[in-house]
């Protein structure tokens, strides 16, 4: 079986991720070692940079993904900084920078960094398009998942269990395209 190493601490995203890779036979198991990321507002440098560094450490194929939610009302912000702006200003703190807005379009994205022991790397990325809620909903899920509808449904990601999300979601996308990839080339690595 194929077997490949997800860096992260986020055990949300590794079920997101397991639940796409059983589908393709792959086992995915998870590295919790210390990851190492640069200062970039560009996704796809910040997770290929970590998932090389680890790869090359431990001796094992690895994948490494980092997701930003992008609110058009806010020129794109949090983006990049997604992760300091929820530890900091969190859900309510985005509802109140949204208060009286009307225009609620946002995106999130996904980008997963593969990377050989070898140093052979790619980049997958997925995209799903929605709203901000104007109030939190939800208990399932992580991070902006209470505040973000999808488009072509009407409940929050929160509101959904991980196979629902897998749906519509930036990192189902993402990790489809990665795992049909890897499939393909199986023990051809
Ligand atoms: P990370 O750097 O990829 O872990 O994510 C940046 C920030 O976006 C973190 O605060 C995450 O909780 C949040 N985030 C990433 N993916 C999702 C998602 O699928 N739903 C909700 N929030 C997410």
């Amino acid at each position: 079986m194929t077997e490949v190493y997800f860096l992260t601490s986020n055990l949300g995203k590794l079920r997101e991720a397991s639940l796409i890779a059983e589908q393709y036979g792959i086992s995915l198991r998870q590295l919790p070692a210390k990851r190492i990321e640069i200062q970039s507002d560009d996704l796809a440098r910040i997770s290929a940079f970590s998932a090389r560094v680890a790869a090359r450490k431990h001796h094992v194929p690895v994948v490494v993904e980092d997701a930003g939610l992008f609110i058009e009302a806010l020129g794109g912000f949090p983006g990049p900084y997604s992760s300091y702006v929820f530890k900091t200003i969190g859900v309510n703190g985005i509802l109140k920078l949204m208060e009286g807005v009307r225009r609620r379009e946002a995106y999130f994205l996904s980008v997963v960094a593969y990377c050989t022991p070898k140093g052979r790397s790619l980049i997958f990325k997925g995209r799903v398009d929605g709203y901000i809620a104007s109030e939190v909903r939800g208990t399932g899920g992580f991070g902006f998942d209470p505040i973000f509808i999808p488009k072509g449904d009407t409940r929050t990601f929160a509101e959904m269990s991980s196979r629902e999300k897998n749906l519509y979601s930036h990192r189902a996308k993402a990790f489809t395209k990665f795992f049909s990839w890897l499939a393909e080339r199986r023990g051809n690595l």
